[in-house]
């Protein structure tokens, strides 16, 4: 699939995963938009590339695209922007055992993390379908028939397979992200478009430098080889490779050099 000159969009491209997927996509000549509710620091893409909107709005999604379409066909999605959370489903505190809230801080998770997902690789599918077809009309691109017109890239997590203590909303999130991921590529395959996932580890990104020194150390414990957070750079290369390798559909691919996650025992 030839990636010169086309475009792509690229949520929660401001930052860690999604920035240093940008760096890629850009080097390969894309037109790159980065859609985010952050800020632009360190984006490596023109300030008038950068959408700042919010994935649950379906509305934000679509202008990122329009915009992305204004710049060359669509041909890749990648979705990065993403949440954390940090509450048990219920807990013993001082007062008593609490419950977490109504649920509403879940909810916010699954927002963001499934729906802004739902969103992007919705939207930016019909808008690879319509823009191919346009392409083709136009006469202007060889067509075998068979090769992909496009491809997304979804990121979920390894707390999607193996949960972790006080993330039932991350967890749930990314796994019903794993999910949509093979629904997508069985959906999409009539559109020729290929979707595929990443579940990462423990990465080097603003998401977790936030997380105690102590507890990063016991994060690093659970890693196999090698005993380091991954780099954004090895995610944007995995992304890479799954846009690019023809072969590879419905698949969410763990970057996490061996990790798994222990239990920890309760407090
Ligand atoms: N860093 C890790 O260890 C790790 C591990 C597993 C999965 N992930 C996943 O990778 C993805 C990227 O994480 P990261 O580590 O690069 O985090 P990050 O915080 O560095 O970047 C996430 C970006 O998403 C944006 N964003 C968040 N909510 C948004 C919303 N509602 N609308 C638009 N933009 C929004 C943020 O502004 C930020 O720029 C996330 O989905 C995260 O869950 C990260």
């Amino acid at each position: 699939m030839e990636l010169e000159g086309a475009s792509a969009v690229v949520s929660g491209g401001a930052s860690g995963l999604g920035a240093a997927t940008v760096a890629q996509l850009t080097g390969r000549g894309m037109h790159v938009v980065v859609l985010d509710r952050g800020g632009s620091t360190g984006v490596p893409v023109p300030a008038a590339h950068l959408v700042r909107g919010d994935v649950t709005e379906p509305t934000d999604v679509a202008a990122a695209i329009g915009l992305a379409r204004e710049l060359g066909q669509l041909r890749v999605a990648v979705s990065c922007a993403g949440v954390g959370s940090a509450q048990r489903v219920a807990s013993r505190g001082s007062g008593g055992v609490v419950l977490a809230g109504e649920g509403d801080a879940f909810r916010r998770v699954i927002d963001i993390n499934l729906m802004g997902t739902f969103h992007l690789v919705s939207q930016a599918a019909a808008a690879i379908a319509a823009d191919h077809d346009a392409a083709l009309a136009a006469g202007g691109v060889p067509d075998d028939g068979v090769s992909s017109v496009g491809a997304i890239v979804t990121t979920a997590s390894i707390a999607a397979f193996e949960g972790q203590v006080g993330q039932a909303a991350y967890a749930a999130s990314k796994a019903a992200v794993v999910a949509l991921t093979f629904t997508a590529a069985r959906d999409l395959a009539p559109l020729r478009i290929r979707v595929n996932g990443i579940a990462p580890g423990l990465m080097a990104t603003p998401l977790v430098e936030t997380i105690r020194d102590d507890v990063m150390d016991g994060l690093v414990d659970n890693i196999v080889h090698p005993r380091r957070a991954g780099r954004p750079e090895e995610f944007a290369a995995l992304a890479m490779h799954l846009i690019d390798n023809e072969y590879l559909n419905g698949e969410t691919v763990r970057l996490d050099a061996g990790s798994r996650l222990p239990f920890a025992p309760p407090r």
